[in-house]
């Protein structure tokens, strides 16, 4: 194809569009259309070329794009502007942010908006509402089964009460993150409601089959997901005797993306929710979005192209509006969803950091820093601009994702290894504070992944029930060096909400039969306000949690070593038991921070000769920038209690 082919297309498509649409002030509209033109006729002629209708789906979009561009308030077209010309806004080191519900955070929207200061004084600025669109009653994987992408849940308030927080929080030039569900919808949606009536255009939006043999065919290479309480990749749908693929839960259909109609349909949802103020949107569950027997369905290259295609057509309609990819996959396979080949991210600007997340739990377990050096040594660099999103904890449950590869590199047997991890974490060891649930245990493939909130998982729940005060403070030392490492490490740190005041696990959706068979609940907690004001007294468990992440987050800011520009490098050092590297300011490179963290129970130590050359020359001094004072030395060994962890400069 040339690129006079694409003007050709291009030109005979605004003749044909609507006159009403045509009549409209478009000319931003114009330029982003034609510089993004041949890459959108690309991908879609790549997808859908071989479509007699291939045309008209292709106007169908155009339209779309374009009636989106009217509806965009002008506020936000004026934030694309200057984000355009800000291109690596992102990427500074004072976005800091929380995912949450809101109904569990607070009771719904308004409730959420009135807490707003709460966020500003821990100093979180971005926040991740998940998902609060229409959904079932009783089920709906909470709220990852839509029913309607346009409204939303009563039960949360509105559409005019989430415009009222997009407002407060741009005021206060906080971010907003919505979530959009594009691998599938509630079997309660529209579309599946008519599928199941029997329309077959409708049905052509899902992966219907009349009998088993095509799904058979899929079931010898797709893994399980939901392997206890969602066995199987298909559901049958008794009225039309059909069976529709639902990968995650029966009731979540999964998407056809071969049909054009279905894309279309999305890109005019993502857009409608960049319209109602959100600032990014996590992209759920992308990985899945392209389907291929004899595969696991999973990472397909037609996923990526239909990510690009999403990409191309926001960066014309609402060029400010950044993508997460949620791709809980093989680190390999985690950096490809930034887009492959260039600088820029050509698919998601941003991606869940499944791996570090991963190797920061074996760390906790094993109680040394073997195997999440090696597997940070191994992340690929990421694009320049595009950035991780780490987290330790989010709203589903760990996966060991890490390579097996990198286990051996470690020194382990990956199968043993991988066991004593699921069993640390279930808490079956003596030794183990931990008290995870098992989530997602296969008994073909022994596997299982594990849910349960920070605290718990650390070891706060057992030292509480026991009495431990001593061990209390030992565990909220620990559970802050793992928060000193993901703000330190480069990209936007997500906290998830109730860690920051210590939040245990909560059984209580054992009774619910909504939830009861799905253990990710015993982490997804109604936040207990009275708690949480406990933040302001000092000697309590909260207020020890809350007012030293405060000061974390205010003393990340201000490093400017801190922004994400692939600057930074891990370091080997003789002491397993730590974890150390280095970042550099990308502006001033004599500008660097060391982080040291101890991951063992016990003092260590590292002697300043295996760091030599990493901190300026001259610096006769260490200052540890977060508590502002000297650290700990004994002649040229820098000492480290138990879990602690320094932010090292010299001076
Ligand atoms: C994502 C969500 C998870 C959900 C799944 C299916 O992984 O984070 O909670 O179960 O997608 O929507
Ligand atoms: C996600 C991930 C998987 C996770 C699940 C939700 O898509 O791929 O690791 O466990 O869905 O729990």
């Amino acid at each position: 194809m040339y690129e006079q082919d694409s003007h050709a297309i291009l030109n005979e498509i605004i003749d044909e569009i609507k006159p009403e649409i045509r009549k409209q002030e478009l000319h931003h509209f114009y330029t982003r259309l034609g510089g993004n033109f041949f890459g959108i006729l690309k991908l879609f002629r790549h997808l859908y070329g071989g479509r007699s209708d291939f045309k008209l789906q292709l106007k169908h979009l155009v339209e779309t794009m374009a009636r989106q561009y009217i509806a965009r308030p002008k506020k936000f077209k004026k934030t694309d502007l200057a984000r355009e010309k800000d291109s690596n806004w992102f990427l500074h080191q004072k976005w800091v942010g929380m995912t949450l519900y809101a109904d569990g955070f607070a009771d719904n929207l308004e409730g959420l908006r009135k807490k707003i200061p709460y966020f500003e004084e821990l100093g979180i600025n971005l926040i991740h509402i998940m998902p609060i669109m229409d959904c079932p009653r009783g089920a709906s994987d909470g709220g990852y089964a839509v029913s309607n992408f346009r409204r939303i849940n009563e039960r949360v308030g509105d559409l005019e009460d989430l415009r009222a927080v997009a407002r407060e929080m741009a005021k206060r030039e906080m971010l907003l993150v919505m979530d959009v569900v594009v691998n599938h919808t509630s079997d309660e949606h529209e579309w599946a409601v008519k599928a199941r009536q029997g329309d077959p255009a409708y049905q052509e939006y899902y992966y219907m089959f009349g009998d088993r043999s095509i799904p058979d065919m899929f079931e010898q290479t797709l893994p399980e997901i939901f392997p206890q309480h969602a066995p199987g990749n298909f559901t049958r749908i008794e009225e039309i005797d059909k069976w529709v693929m639902t990968v995650f839960n029966t009731y979540q259909w999964d998407l056809n993306y071969t049909n054009p109609a279905v894309f279309i349909e999305m890109m005019d949802i993502i857009l409608f929710w960049a319209n109602q103020g959100a600032d990014i949107l996590r992209l759920d569950a992308v990985a899945f979005l392209w389907k291929k027997i004899g595969s696991t369905s999973q990472n397909e290259h037609e996923a990526h192209l239909i990510l690009q295609l999403m990409k191309d057509c926001c960066q014309v309609v609402s060029p400010g509006v950044l993508f997460i990819a949620e791709a809980i996959v093989a680190p390999v396979e985690i950096i490809k969803y930034f887009g492959e080949n260039a600088l820029d991210a050509k698919e998601c600007e941003i991606a869940y950091n499944a791996t570090f997340m991963a190797l920061l739990w074996d760390a906790v377990a094993t109680k040394n820093a073997r195997l999440l050096y090696q597997g940070i040594k191994n992340l690929p660099d990421k694009l320049e601009r595009a950035t991780w999103l780490n987290y330790i904890r989010c709203h589903d449950d760990i996966g060991l994702g890490f390579g097996d590869e990198d286990i051996r590199q470690a020194g382990y047997d990956p199968r043993p290894h991988r066991d004593f991890l699921i069993n640390y974490f279930a808490g079956k060891f003596k030794d183990s504070d931990a008290r995870g649930l098992l989530f997602g245990e296969n008994e073909k493939t022994n596997d299982a992944r594990i849910s349960g909130t920070l605290t718990s998982l650390i070891g706060l729940e057992k030292a509480l029930d026991e009495g431990d005060l001593q061990k209390v403070d030992v565990i909220i030392k620990h559970i802050l060096l793992l928060d000193s490492m993901l703000l330190a490490f480069g990209g936007i740190p997500l906290i998830y909400y109730g860690d920051e005041i210590g939040t245990l696990n909560d059984y209580s959706y054992i009774k619910d039969l909504a939830k009861a068979n799905d253990s990710r609940w015993a982490h997804r907690p109604k936040i207990d306000w009275q708690k949480a004001a406990r933040r302001s007294k000092s000697g309590t468990v909260e207020h020890k949690i809350f007012s030293e992440l405060k000061k974390m987050i205010a003393v990340r800011k201000e490093i400017d070593a801190f922004a994400d520009f692939n600057n930074r490098e891990v370091l080997e050092v003789s002491n397993p038991r730590l974890f150390v590297f280095v970042r550099t300011n990308h502006r001033n490179p004599g500008d660097r921070v060391l982080v040291i963290g101890n991951f063992d129970a016990h003092p260590q130590y590292l002697d300043l000769a295996e760091v030599a050359g990493v901190l300026p020359d001259g610096s006769s001094r260490l200052l540890d920038l977060y508590s502002g004072k000297a650290p700990g030395m004994f002649k040229d060994r820098l000492v480290l209690p138990p879990y602690q962890f320094y932010w090292l400069t010299g001076q």
